[in-house]
């Protein structure tokens, strides 16, 4: 089957032909992100394969049908991007990965805490310069604090497990109860207790209309003075413009970041020949207890091998009329 990449870079090239030698697709890569300029390039593929910050709203699927595209194939887990509602209209089939190593993502999200706290992003500056002296560089036991992990899905109850090793009292709050939390030892918190009694916060549900800006003024407002904040899911769960006035008070007292509301201008690309336009990130960068990566949670080695091969058995699947298991629905 002829699958155009859209947002493709090279170790997507790289692991999608290793694990196409099973499936003998024909791949073809492109650099350009898909949105409406660009979805006219889909003519003579039956698939398109995406990625987290693509644009596959109703204009963009309507030129791809009009282009013979049948199959929308995400290389990730959320699908805020894509307008299930319109594809299904235009009788084109969503499918995407929906667990690859949620260990990337919560092994991440002990980076960011753990740097954050530890401050070693400094101290490896500081060391490097000849510069051993410690002051600013204090950091707290993890062991016997309090981490309020809203989603306990996959990546969720990873991180709780991880969390658990550290010695931490894990709060957790999700919309399904599950008897793993209890097996994991996780205390099942509704939001505002978990808010009031949590020094970290970590963000691992979905972005949904349910979920966008979760965490603004008024949720802020009821966490701990000094929280610290953590988000690996979605960027526009957090109001960003809420974060930053709260940094400035010092509420909050430590945020990193893997995602943000505004980050599909910015990530994936290097733009440091570039002057930044976004205001409000190029705020964000200029505190010094916040911790900003880009998008990288995912990337691990086996991450991108499971990726490639759910991705690509979905288009197998899909070509020989299976059943697919990894179809979203509307
Ligand atoms: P999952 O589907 O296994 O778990 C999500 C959990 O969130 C579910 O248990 C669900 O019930 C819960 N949930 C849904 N609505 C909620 C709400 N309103 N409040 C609280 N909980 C709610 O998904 P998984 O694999 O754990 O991934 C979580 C998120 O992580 C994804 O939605 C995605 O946005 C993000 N992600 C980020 C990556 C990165 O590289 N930074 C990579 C992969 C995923």
């Amino acid at each position: 089957m002829n699958v155009l990449f859209f947002s493709s870079k090279v170790y997507d090239t790289e692991f999608f032909n290793q694990s196409n030698t099973r499936h003998k697709h024909t791949l073809n890569f492109l650099e350009v992100p898909l949105n409406r300029n660009t979805a006219v390039l889909a003519k003579g593929h039956e698939a398109v394969c995406i990625f987290v910050n693509d644009k596959a709203n109703a204009e963009v699927l309507q030129l791809l049908a009009e282009q013979g595209v049948r199959l929308v194939a995400l290389r990730c887990a959320g699908f805020n991007n894509v307008d299930l509602e319109a594809a299904q209209k235009l009788g084109i089939k969503v499918v995407r990965v929906p667990a690859y190593s949620p260990y990337s993502v919560a092994e991440h999200t002990l980076a960011l805490i753990l740097t954050l706290n530890r401050k070693t992003h400094r101290a490896y500056n500081r060391v490097k310069e000849g510069n051993f002296a410690l002051n600013g560089l204090m950091g707290f036991d993890l062991h016997g604090k309090t981490v309020g992990l809203i989603g306990l899905g996959k990546i969720g109850l990873v991180t709780a497990r991880i969390l658990k090793g550290f010695g931490c009292r894990v709060l957790g709050y999700d919309v399904i109860k599950r008897d793993e939390f209890d097996e994991i030892g996780i205390e099942f918190t509704e939001l505002p207790a978990l808010y009031s009694e949590s020094d970290i916060i970590s963000l691992h549900c979905p972005l949904t209309p349910q979920t966008h800006h979760l965490i603004n003024k008024e949720s802020i407002a009821s966490m701990k003075q000094g929280v610290m904040l953590i988000n690996t899911s979605r960027g526009a769960l957090i109001d960003t413009k809420a974060v930053i006035a709260a940094l400035k008070t010092a509420h909050i007292s430590y945020l990193g970041l893997d995602v943000y509301e505004e980050e599909a201008d910015l990530f994936f690309e290097d733009l440091s020949d570039k002057v930044i336009q976004d205001d409000v990130f190029m705020r964000l960068l200029s505190f010094n207890n916040v911790l900003i990566t880009g998008h990288q949670a995912f990337f691990t080695r086996n991450a991108m091998e499971g990726i490639a091969s759910v991705t690509l058995q979905n288009i197998s699947d899909f070509e020989s009329g299976k059943m697919l298991a990894n179809q979203i629905a509307n």
